[in-house]
């Protein structure tokens, strides 16, 4: 007889997590992932071929590629409401088949408890609903930006979307303090429409979720998320800056390769001296916007590492296009790179601001690091998020009034030397204490993560 006792097998709980493949959204659904794989939650990630992660840096992760209906080179981010509508129809049958296959692996010793899914990939409420699975939703950008999507269709019926009326530009929100007409999520689409179409199905299927996490924390966007938290009537869960949770840095999931090159001239400058400047993944600028930013930080005096990202400039494909007489003016004072590791610069002791265009990401890592920032919002969230930093933390300033050279070398002497400068960098300084108190024992996001994986466990 055999005497050895069977033991039942530990089941552990597995999670399926589907990013939109956009940079802005990638960092924090792996961020996120390595989050609870830490927890002891087995981590599935179903994703596009289009821009698809760097599997190699997730060795414990299973990484299961979908079709999104392109063909090579079709996809872009030149219209991104274009692209997000067509993911959202060209995926449903593969995602619904390969989450169905992973449903029915009823050998699997981590079955799929949940689905966690970005915001704007609305179509996998109805997915995981056919298939009976929770699924929780990943708001990548902050919760304050979202109330201005819930306000949407009111928003235009009462007449402030599409902005048309350039005098009521600077008129107060409705209900939406301290955000001015101007700070509405603009989108730039071939087909207006379909804006108002993915908002309102990104909003109503995130209300049809069985609850959302998001990434900020309550000190930051209290009154925001006691909003949210009676309209939507679902958990919630604020439990970042999630790049300061999770053990890894965006390298792991970097679209682009991280020029390192860099670290070494700023570790040659003197403490909080240099201004970083970068516009993130997606936003692109003309060549004479380009040319304003170069001379404004030319003239600053100040020295300068600034990202320049392949297709950043239209119609340019070049950085060394960058006239001669404006290379040796900042000769010595300035590294420029094609995309930068981010969170280290951030948080090197040479830094002194960051001039952004206030993404979320972007935005929360300067945060994180206590940086104070010089805002020029492009589009989406990147409005509100700038209107935030200068009129609710007061951890930046503004360049409202356009980008020219002269308002820019204003704007970046106000940031670097000036006392108003220095006030922004005490308070961005507390604010990252607040950061630190909030992932801490106890802590409102250390509490929050808690409640979700005990949330993610019932299931
Ligand atoms: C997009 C939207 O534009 C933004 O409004 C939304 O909030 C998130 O999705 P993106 O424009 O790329 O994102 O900006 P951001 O959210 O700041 O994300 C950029 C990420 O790329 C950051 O994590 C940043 O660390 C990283 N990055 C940026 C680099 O690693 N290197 C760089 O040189 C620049």
């Amino acid at each position: 007889m055999d005497s050895e006792v069977k033991m039942p097998q530990r089941r552990g709980v597995g999670l399926v997590l589907f990013p939109l493949p956009l940079q802005g959204h990638i960092n924090p659904m792996l961020q996120l992932a390595t989050i609870l794989h830490s927890r002891g939650f087995s981590i599935t990630i179903v994703h596009t071929h289009f821009n698809s992660p760097n599997s190699s840096n997730y060795r414990n992760f299973t990484f299961l590629p979908i079709s999104d209906g392109f063909s090579d080179g079709q996809a872009s981010t030149d219209d991104v409401i274009e692209l997000i509508t067509a993911l959202n129809v060209n995926c449903v049958a593969p995602f619904r088949d390969c989450l169905a296959g992973l449903l029915s692996d009823e050998q699997s010793e981590e079955p799929i408890a949940c689905l966690i899914s970005d915001a704007t990939m609305h179509f996998t409420q109805a997915v995981a609903d056919s298939l009976k699975l929770p699924r929780v939703v990943l708001r990548t950008s902050s919760p304050s930006s979202f109330l201005v999507f819930i306000a949407y269709p009111i928003l235009r019926q009462k007449g402030f979307i599409p902005i048309t009326d350039s005098e009521q530009l600077e008129a107060p929100l409705p209900n939406l303090p301290p955000l001015k007409v101007k700070d509405i999520s603009i989108i730039e689409t071939q087909n207006p429409e379909q804006v108002y179409e993915l908002v309102d199905a990104m909003v109503n299927q995130t209300k049809a979720s069985s609850g959302i996490i998001w990434n900020s924390f309550e000190h930051l966007e209290h009154s925001s998320l006691a909003a949210l938290r009676q309209e939507f009537g679902i958990p919630m869960f604020p439990i970042g800056p999630f790049q300061k949770v999770c053990p890894c840095l965006s390298s792991s999931s970097s679209l682009l390769t991280q020029d390192r090159g860099c670290i070494a001239w700023i570790d040659a400058q003197a403490p909080m001296s240099v201004i970083y400047v970068s516009y993130g993944s997606i936003a692109a600028m003309s060549e004479s916007e380009f040319m304003e930013i170069a001379w404004g930080l030319a003239n600053s005096n100040c020295p300068f590492l600034w990202v320049v990202r392949p297709g950043s400039v239209r119609g340019s494909k070049r950085i060394d296009a960058l006239p001669h007489d404006f290379l040796e003016t900042v000769s010595g004072r300035c590294c420029i790179v094609k995309w930068a590791p981010q969170q280290e610069v951030l948080a090197h002791p040479a830094l002194g601001g960051f001039w952004t265009h206030n993404g979320w990401n972007s935005t929360l890592e300067s945060i994180c690091e206590g940086v104070p920032m010089l805002c020029r919002p492009c589009f989406r969230d990147q409005m509100g998020n700038a209107r935030y930093v200068s009129h609710v933390w007061r951890v930046g300033i503004q360049l409202e009034k356009g980008l020219d050279r002269g308002a820019i070398e204003s704007g970046i002497r106000r940031l670097m030397v000036s006392k108003e400068g220095e006030e922004m960098r005490m308070r961005a300084l507390k604010l990252k204490e607040q950061v630190d108190l909030s992932l801490g024992n106890g802590g409102s996001s250390s509490q929050s993560l808690d409640s979700l994986v005990a949330f993610l466990s019932s299931f």
